[in-house]
């Protein structure tokens, strides 16, 4: 391949249209892509998906990071993963509590330790030796009222079981923030991070810190990162099988249409969306929720291409 290179990156999957401001939502998109872009025309991959990821969990504005969302029992616990498609080196980090950039934690297990995932307190107490801290900032008054409102309107369901709450789970917004990019060597790289979902039971993970369900990249073939009800990802080792769609020859766009039209037959629509990237620098996207952030930023762009909604 010829020097394609470009960035494209999500900001979550769900039903947004009652729960973000459009203007500071697509800002916060456009802010990440670009700075994710200017990394891409200096270096690598790797660190253009870290710094888009980054900025997405400092802005405060999606579910990752400082905006994450809230456990049932009120705790903030995120999870993050990344992979190099050079080395198919990995890192990831599960049940973080307050950790602020779970991105930068992830890219510590991968470059510091001979691990890919660690988890709650083990973890914690490791990166604590590179300078990693908890911060009570992640867990806001703010936070804690929308807590409350969304715990009264579970409880008062005729179904209680977190297993059998999708219908509430669809009504809220569940978001996850990612990127992918392809450098001008052909490198491909994928960064994830999230809070999982409202309501969630503390100590519950999802696809995001699972390489294969939530992100996967590969040089030579491409890349995948998955939004949405996490579980479902897992179930369908959602990204690798997306990857493999570009491996048997079809473009990232049509691949990433394939991956969400497979999601939707087996769990149906309101679940998930995902951005995909393939070794000719094509890029794609696609969703069966309400609408799902996303932004591009291609060597060719004169700006990013942000959108929210169809
Ligand atoms: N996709 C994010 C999660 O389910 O945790």
């Amino acid at each position: 391949m010829g020097g394609e290179y470009g960035i494209i990156i999500h900001g979550g999957a769900g039903a947004l249209r009652n729960t973000i401001n459009p203007e500071s939502y697509s800002e916060g998109l456009r802010r990440a892509v670009i700075s994710g872009f200017r990394k891409l025309e200096d270096g690598c991959a790797l660190e253009a998906v870290v710094e888009a990821v980054y900025v997405m969990e400092e802005s405060g504005i999606f579910n990752a990071g400082l905006g994450c969302c809230l456990t049932a029992e009120g705790t903030a616990e995120v999870d993050a993963g990344l992979m190099d498609g050079s080395s198919l080196a990995v890192g990831a980090v599960a049940s973080l509590k307050n950790i602020r950039h779970p991105i930068l934690a992830a890219k510590t297990i991968m470059e510091r330790t001979d691990h890919v995932l660690m988890v709650g307190e083990g973890a914690m107490r490791l990166l604590s030796l590179y300078g990693f801290k908890p911060d009570p900032e992640l867990v806001t008054e703010a936070k804690l009222r929308r807590l409350h409102e969304l715990r009264e309107k579970w409880l008062s369901g005729a179904d209680r079981k977190m297993s059998k709450n999708r219908e509430i789970v669809k009504a809220l917004s569940h978001g996850t923030v990612g990127a992918l990019a392809i450098d001008r060597k052909g490198n491909v790289a994928a960064a994830v991070s999230t809070g999982g979902y409202w309501l969630k039971l503390s100590g519950r993970v999802g696809d995001t810190p699972i390489a294969g369900s939530g992100f996967y990249a590969e040089n030579g073939v491409g890349g995948a990162v998955a939004t949405g009800i996490g579980e479902y990802a897992i179930r369908l080792t959602l990204c690798r099988r997306t990857v493999e769609l570009i491996r048997s020859g079809l473009n990232a766009k049509l691949a990433a249409d394939r991956a969400i039209s497979v999601v939707t037959s087996t769990f149906g629509e309101g679940t998930m969306g995902i951005i995909t990237i393939d070794q000719q620098g094509g890029y794609g996207y696609s969703y069966n929720t309400e609408g799902m952030g996303r932004a591009i930023m291609m060597k060719d762009f004169s700006e990013p291409v942000v959108g929210i909604f169809q």
